[in-house]
């Protein structure tokens, strides 16, 4: 028999195509219709068992690095104890798989391609991964049902990296259902050089919007995602969460102008931001307006991606 000593799996940043916010409920949540899409903007995380000595028991020895340009200054926002959700997500799944706690010791490296507290979930991802690696690594057999309600416990959006494609969320953004989407859209995230706080941006969201009404689906997203036509999901994209981005961050209405005006189909805030994502025409569009927006200083990095892609899937289970 051989035993698997580092497991990497790879995990797909979101943009939010549709984000409708309720009122805030009495748990302090919102309930919401979170239309989730995975984009082609992946971490890496790989979990191997850690040395003895270098953790305490159940403890994660984290490592981070930047697997694309401009993140460097995001790395030093991940944390690199047992809070961080990868951590977290490697003691759920030994609690889950009844092992005694030294085994549970594991280092964990991140690739980090995903902004940092950026509005792309990228701490969710690196937690879905760390779930996917750690039961691999822990020959725990988990059955998916198991997996997603363990992601759903380490936050909202944690189940959704799990499942990738196109999916619509509801309840506190946990409960999800597959939507189609026809072919490949082309996108272009501009970065920020600071992150935004998710429950600083509700808090603006619940002081913006006292009256804010019970969310729902929008037919003609759907319909835009089952035609594959850029424009029609173009017209389609909302996200409520906008404003109070804007409120606390008021510098990216510069970033969303100076997109639009290099021919993006349309600009907005992914998730609670401060990434602000855009809808190019096509492959070469994205690349176009990547390169403007970055000439026009308005941010500090701009990537290209195509969604949708798959959820969270092994990369390499490696053997001595
Ligand atoms: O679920 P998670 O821990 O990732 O959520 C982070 C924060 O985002 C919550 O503490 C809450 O402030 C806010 N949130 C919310 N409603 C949701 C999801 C998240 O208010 N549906």
């Amino acid at each position: 028999m051989t035993t698997v000593t580092a497991v990497t799996v790879r995990a797909p940043a979101k943009v939010n195509l549709l984000l409708a916010v309720g009122p805030v409920r009495e748990d302090g949540y919102h309930d919401l219709v979170n239309v989730f899409h995975a984009v082609s903007l992946c971490d890496e995380v790989t979990v191997r068992g850690a040395d003895s000595g270098r953790a305490g028991a159940g403890e994660a020895v984290i490592d981070v690095r930047a697997a694309a340009g401009g993140l460097d200054a995001h790395l030093a926002e991940v944390p690199r104890d047992g809070s961080n959700l990868a951590a977290r997500a490697a003691r759920l799944v030994a609690r889950e798989a009844g092992l005694p706690e030294e085994r549970a010791r594991v280092r964990i490296r991140i690739d980090k391609a995903i902004p940092v507290a950026g509005g792309m979930a990228g701490g969710s991802a690196d937690a879905a991964a760390a779930l996917l690696a750690c039961d691999a690594l822990f020959g725990a057999g988990l059955d998916e049902a198991t997996l997603r309600a363990l992601a759903a416990e380490l936050g909202s959006d944690v189940p959704f990296p799990l499942l990738g494609g196109t999916a619509v969320g509801t309840g506190r953004g946990e409960v999800l259902e597959p939507v189609p989407a026809r072919g490949r859209f082309h996108w272009v995230f501009a970065l920020s050089e600071r992150g935004l706080s998710t429950p600083a941006v509700f808090g603006e969201y619940d002081r913006l919007r006292p009256d804010a009404p019970q969310p729902h689906g929008d037919a003609a997203l759907t319909a835009a995602l089952g035609s594959g036509d850029p424009s029609a999901l173009a017209a389609a994209l909302r996200n409520d969460l906008e404003p109070a981005a804007l409120s606390l961050r008021p510098d990216l209405a510069r970033t969303l102008e100076a997109g639009r005006e290099a021919g993006a189909l349309a600009g907005i805030v992914s998730g609670s931001g401060p990434t602000c994502a855009f809808l190019a025409p096509d492959a070469d569009g994205a690349a176009g307006i990547a390169e403007a927006l970055e000439k026009s200083g308005a941010c500090e990095r701009a990537l290209t991606a195509y969604g949708d892609v798959p959820g969270a899937r092994a990369v390499t289970p490696s053997t001595p």
